[in-house]
């Protein structure tokens, strides 16, 4: 039976994976600067998790939300510790789209309103309203015409104020780094007003850290950059360096009941667990710090390529733009270089998203390799 069609795929088939490293199936090692979209966080094959993820299968790997998991609580109060985010609530759930729908439907549960706005470029995931909330209309089906949504561009406060104005409007969804739309972030200025401006009219305003939270922009979440508050933070990627878990942060302005969300898979024992061993691995080899200090070291190198037109980002949530599309310089880094690099909606842009345990010299192998390209 041939698999549905919707990839078109590189020919390098990953057998193996270790820290910055993976290794296809005639032992050929490639350096890992995408981390299979901004997923490995902690690295390849961590010793850590491993040990935990066995530990943890060798007792129980699921049972439902029906019963006690005390390892949720457990991770709830590690995130609170180690992102700073007193007075949130955990509610557990498995992918990132998953994450932002549960987020888009709370936000229309506490204020009783259904339309949303969202911002030119967003990516926030392929479900039925986080996909309506995405600026991509190649990847919408007639079926997410039903939910109300409007884009407006960053930085545009008379756009969101006439919009928000309007009193009909539930969530105001956002990246702090927008990943798949190429790394722009929105002005400080602009995050305050937005801010106020959701208090205001009563909407929620939600933080998508699917890809830009759990240590990757240098703070536990990106949008830690501004000071603000939002009512619900979006997770996953990163949280669970591969295993799929996801989850949101809620503000107890808004209030639970039982039955408002409901997930078979989200929380599962062995879902905590990978979350648990990212978050021990993270605050004890200081990756915050790591990806704060190597950001600022790829921003300062690319400075020396004369064929880079911009870098952009913070943190291990980088891009270089060039003149040209990238697509065929991505193929020459993968099969002339073993580097693999991410894409994103912005064609001239290269993305760098790798473990965060990434070091210098890992950069400076890319850095060499794009100088060659360019002979
Ligand atoms: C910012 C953001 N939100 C949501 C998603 C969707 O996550 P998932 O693919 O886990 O559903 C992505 C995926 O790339 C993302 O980058």
């Amino acid at each position: 039976m041939p698999l549905f069609d919707v990839y078109p795929l590189y020919d390098v088939e990953p057998t193996k994976a270790r820290g910055v490293y993976v290794y296809d199936k005639n032992g050929k090692k490639y350096l890992d600067l995408y981390g299979g979209h901004a997923v490995i966080s902690i690295g390849h094959g961590h010793r850590t998790y491993k040990r935990a993820l066995r530990k943890q299968l060798n007792r129980i790997g699921f049972y439902s939300n029906a019963v006690q998991n005390p390892l949720q609580e457990k991770l709830s109060s590690e995130i609170n510790r180690q992102s700073g985010c007193k007075d949130y609530e955990l509610f557990m759930c498995s992918s990132g789209a998953e994450a932002n729908e549960n987020a888009l439907k709370l936000a229309s549960f506490h204020t009783g309103k259904s339309r949303v706005i969202a911002f030119d470029n967003a990516f926030h995931g392929r479900t039925s309203a986080a996909v309506a909330a995405t600026d991509n209309k190649m990847i919408q089906a007639p079926l997410n015409d039903q939910h109300k949504v409007d884009f407006i561009p960053f930085n545009d406060v008379e756009a969101l104020d006439k919009e928000l104005s309007k009193g009909d409007v539930c969530a105001v969804i956002f990246e702090a780094i927008q990943g798949v739309g190429g790394l722009d972030e929105p002005t400080n200025a602009f995050v305050t007003a937005m801010e106020q401006m959701c208090k205001k009219h009563n909407t929620c305003l939600i933080a998508d850290e699917v890809q830009s939270g759990f240590g990757r922009s240098g703070d536990f979440f990106a949008f830690q950059n501004y000071s603000i508050t939002p009512h619900i933070i979006t997770m996953a990627k990163g949280m669970g360096n591969g295993f799929p878990v996801g989850g949101i942060l809620v503000n107890p302005v808004i209030e639970s009941s039982y039955g408002m969300l409901g997930t078979t898979f989200g929380g599962n024992h062995l879902a905590c667990r990978a979350a648990l061993a990212v978050l021990e691995v993270l605050e004890k080899e200081n990756l915050y710090e790591n990806a704060k200090k190597l950001g600022a070291y790829f921003t300062e190198k690319a400075k020396e390529l004369p064929f880079v037109t911009k870098s952009k980002g913070r943190g291990l949530m980088l891009g270089l733009e060039f003149e040209n599309e990238v697509g065929p310089l991505r193929k020459e880094l993968i099969f002339s270089h073993q580097i693999f690099t991410g894409g994103s909606s912005n064609k001239k842009l290269i993305r760098i998203l790798p473990p965060l345990n990434v070091q210098k010299k890992h950069f400076d192998n890319l850095f060499n390799a794009l100088l060659e390209c360019h002979k």
